[in-house]
């Protein structure tokens, strides 16, 4: 029978749920779709191709006759329930951080390393960072060119970066202070974020860099090929609903000029030059919302590099759900068909 019984694991979910549209979209030869998440949401029924689909719970029998899964819950279930379903025949794209790090896990962005996808002996191939993903998009075109030696990155990312509950909790904080209640805090965040922002995504480590910080240079090394390569980082949550957007600082072995870079970019795979800040024409996260590019802009040279040196710094702006997650994921599946 032609087309892949497909699985997603945490289907309910902000990710899961963008999977369901992106496999439409991309008109995925999906033969049965299996959406799976916590035994809280059995039998809700999700929309797919005009039909519903009742979740089920996701066990490790769930995933018999599965072949591709696509995952969309959190560490600890992939880590109990990706070898299940791997051993039972499927083949994983998960969203996690559980095995991103792992030398038998292909950790990829297709627009960057194709090719990586099919060395996956462990039979689950992982899906980066959502941060990692929109501020690589825009660096890799210009260090196939120039060589990157060292990057320096601020992120302004979005509430629902922390899944639907942080999408509900934004909401919930907006509405209270439009009604003048005290607003508070819950979870997923440590204080209100409504007209706030929170310098941390993520524990910190002894060097004082946050978890999320330091998948960006970890995982950006190991995507690259670049084991060298010289990242810091500063992840802050902020108040917007979707999109996450990142001020990065470049260094290069070789020269590279904003033209130049420009030039590159604008026929770069997967992004979208917006840069004319004369005509008020940078990269938003508002405007990035629900597309698949990565809006790049604002080009300059890096006035504070050293004589002789050759540094960028751009800005950029994409959806973390759409590229960041459910897109790169579906777009690695297209390379198992
Ligand atoms: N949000 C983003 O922007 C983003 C971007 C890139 C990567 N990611 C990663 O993608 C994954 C999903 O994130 P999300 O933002 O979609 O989170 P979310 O909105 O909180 O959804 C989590 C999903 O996991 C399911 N789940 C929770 N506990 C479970 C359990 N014990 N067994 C089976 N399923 C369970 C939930 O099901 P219930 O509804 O039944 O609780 C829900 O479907 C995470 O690993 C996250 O780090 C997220």
């Amino acid at each position: 029978m032609a087309g892949k019984v497909v699985a997603i694991l945490g289907a309910t979910g902000v990710v899961g749920t963008q999977m369901m549209r992106v496999l439409e979209e991309r008109d995925f030869p999906v033969r049965e779709l299996v959406c799976l998440a916590s035994a809280r949401s059995v039998g809700k029924e999700l929309a797919f191709r005009g039909e519903r689909v009742v979740v089920r719970e996701a066990r490790p029998d769930a995933f018999e006759g599965v072949d591709i899964v696509l995952g969309a819950a959190g560490d600890a279930q992939a880590q109990e329930l990706l070898p299940e379903a791997v051993r039972r025949g499927a083949v994983c794209v998960d969203n996690s951080h559980a095995f991103r790090l792992r030398k038998d896990v292909p950790l990829v962005i297709p627009e960057i390393n194709a090719a990586d996808i099919a060395n996956h002996p462990a039979g689950i191939i992982a899906n980066p960072n959502c941060a990692t993903i929109i501020g690589l998009m825009p660096v890799w075109p210009l260090h196939l060119r120039a060589q990157l030696k060292r990057l320096v990155v601020s992120t302004y990312q979005a509430a629902s970066g922390a899944g639907k509950p942080g999408l509900d909790e934004l909401e919930r904080e907006v509405r209270a202070h439009v009604d003048g209640r005290e607003v508070g805090a819950t979870d997923p965040f440590a204080y209100p974020l409504a007209f706030n922002l929170i310098p941390q995504i993520g524990g910190f480590d002894e060097e004082g860099y946050s978890s999320e910080e330091m998948k960006l240079q970890n995982e950006g090394r190991k995507i690259m090929h670049l084991p060298e390569l010289r990242v810091s980082c500063t992840c802050v949550r902020v108040p917007i609903v979707r999109s996450h957007s990142e001020s990065i600082t470049m260094e290069f072995e070789r020269p590279i000029s904003p033209d130049e870079a420009r030039q590159i970019l604008s026929g770069a795979a997967g992004v979208k030059l917006v840069d004319d800040p004369a005509r008020l024409r940078y990269p938003m996260p508002l405007e990035a919302s629900g597309q698949d590019l990565v809006f790049v802009g604002r080009i300059r040279r890096d006035l504070s590099a050293p004589e002789g040196a050759s540094a960028l710094v751009l800005f950029c702006a994409g959806d973390q759900i759409r590229k960041g997650a459910a897109t790169n994921a579906v777009q690695i599946a297209e390379h198992l068909l």
